[in-house]
């Protein structure tokens, strides 16, 4: 059996946030929680000052909530709530990338079940919440359509990610306009991100004939459109190809699962405080050669999508899924930028406790090919390899 859980509303247009006020109040709202990107509230951007205009029109009242530095933690959380509280909010809008939807979704719930701990939150029968809406400024992680949340235990240094079909919000705006400021390098990571969920929900044992449909579409228009995005941030017909096609990855991985790339890069992240889509593009290339005997015909269909020639062998097109990926990592400073958060010996140090993570998370049974731990330790080993290989190389061109 398989069965796909959706957004009940997407709107995708350049200028699309001007609709907020509508949709808020098509929820009943009229005094919204607005959970905002720093940098987008920051002075030079202005953001909150363009979403409060959008709110008086109706005469909606606003408070604003970006007291948060990186990937949210459950303190951040406990914060948020407090402040939606004294405000009496009746309506959640998260503005900004995963991080601010996914606090927006933890606020929503929590701010309805204050006794409700984290572990319960997957198996309630239904899970009350708040109106919440979703404007996505990242073309990564597709959270404004999935069911899962990724908030942190800073006292742990873990990553949970309880998942129910009611944390998907009520509306997502897919507005491209808005991630035209990011620069190349979130670009890149956000991106990758994005073709990370689509090839692993595409390879995943979970994976349908639904959500194969869009994971198989997003890897077509990521390879089309990141490139051009990367070099050029302000081609709008790739901004909006990318914020759509990492949308469709996020519907297809909420319902067929990330694996090993996220289940390795959650406590990679976690530790050496990488930003998510950097640690699951670091792995990903390894992961992929990992499972390739698992399903070549399935490798060879991501190598057409991100446009190797079809007349090939399938086991020639199956590797060459393996290069592309590399070859991005290449293109985008990937491997480049890994030295920015963790050395190599670091790495190798940290080995252990990392393996004992990612075999406690999900992305583990739903990986074509299961691995043990010594299977997890050996791809650690490897992007240790080549982050030494990579700044060798970087010490001997300077
Ligand atoms: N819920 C899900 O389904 C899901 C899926 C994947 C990842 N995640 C989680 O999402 C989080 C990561 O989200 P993300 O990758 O979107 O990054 P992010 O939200 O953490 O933002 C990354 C950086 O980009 C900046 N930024 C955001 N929008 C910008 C814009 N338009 N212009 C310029 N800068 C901008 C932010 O200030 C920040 O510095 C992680 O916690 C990850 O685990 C959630
Ligand atoms: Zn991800």
């Amino acid at each position: 059996m398989s069965t796909l859980d959706l957004s009940r509303h997407i709107v995708i247009e350049s200028g699309a946030i001007e609709r907020l006020d509508e949709l808020v109040a098509a929820k009943g709202g009229s005094r919204v929680f607005v959970i905002i990107d720093s940098f987008l509230a920051s002075p030079s951007v202005k953001l909150h000052e363009k979403v409060t205009a959008i709110f008086l029109k109706r005469g909606f009242a606003c408070s604003f909530f970006s007291n948060y530095a990186g990937e949210p933690t459950t303190k951040n959380v406990k914060e948020a709530v407090q402040q939606l509280q004294s405000f009496q909010a009746d309506c959640v809008v998260a503005v900004g990338g995963g991080s601010a939807i996914d606090l927006a979704k933890a606020v929503a719930v929590f701010s309805k079940n204050n006794e409700i701990k984290w572990s319960e939150i997957s198996c309630q029968q239904q899970l009350k919440r708040l109106p919440l809406i979703a404007v996505p400024t990242t073309a990564g992680t597709g959270s404004e359509a999935t069911k899962i949340m990724v908030i942190t235990d800073p006292v742990t240094n873990v990553k949970m990610n309880p998942s129910h079909p009611d944390l998907i919000p009520d509306a997502a705006v897919l507005d491209p306009e808005l991630t035209v400021s990011l620069p190349p390098s979130f670009t890149a990571y956000t991106g990758l991100d994005a073709l990370t969920h689509a090839v692993e929900a595409y390879l995943s044992n979970r994976a349908s004939q639904m959500t194969d449909l869009f994971a198989l579409e997003a890897i077509r228009q990521i390879g089309l459109a990141l490139p051009k995005a990367y070099e050029d941030g302000r081609d709008s017909d790739s901004r909006k190809d990318m914020i759509l096609a990492s949308c469709y990855a996020g519907l297809a991985f909420s319902n067929a699962s990330t694996n090993l790339a996220h289940a390795a890069g959650r406590p990679l992240g976690a530790q050496f405080h990488i930003p998510h889509g950097l640690s699951v593009a670091l792995l990903l290339p390894f992961v992929l050669e990992f499972g390739l005997e698992s399903c070549p015909e399935r490798y060879a269909k991501v190598a057409v999508a991100l446009g190797a020639d079809p007349s090939l062998s399938t086991e020639k097109l199956a590797q060459a899924s393996i290069h592309i990926v590399e070859d991005y990592n290449e293109r985008f400073g990937i491997w480049k930028d890994a030295s920015k958060y963790l050395q190599p010996e670091q790495l190798m140090q940290a080995i252990p406790s990392l393996v004992i993570d990612a075999l406690s998370g999900n992305g583990i049974d739903t990986n074509r090919k299961v691995p043990a731990d010594q299977d997890i330790a050996g791809i650690y080993e490897k992007l240790a390899e080549k982050i030494k290989e990579t700044s060798q190389q970087t010490l001997l061109n300077n």
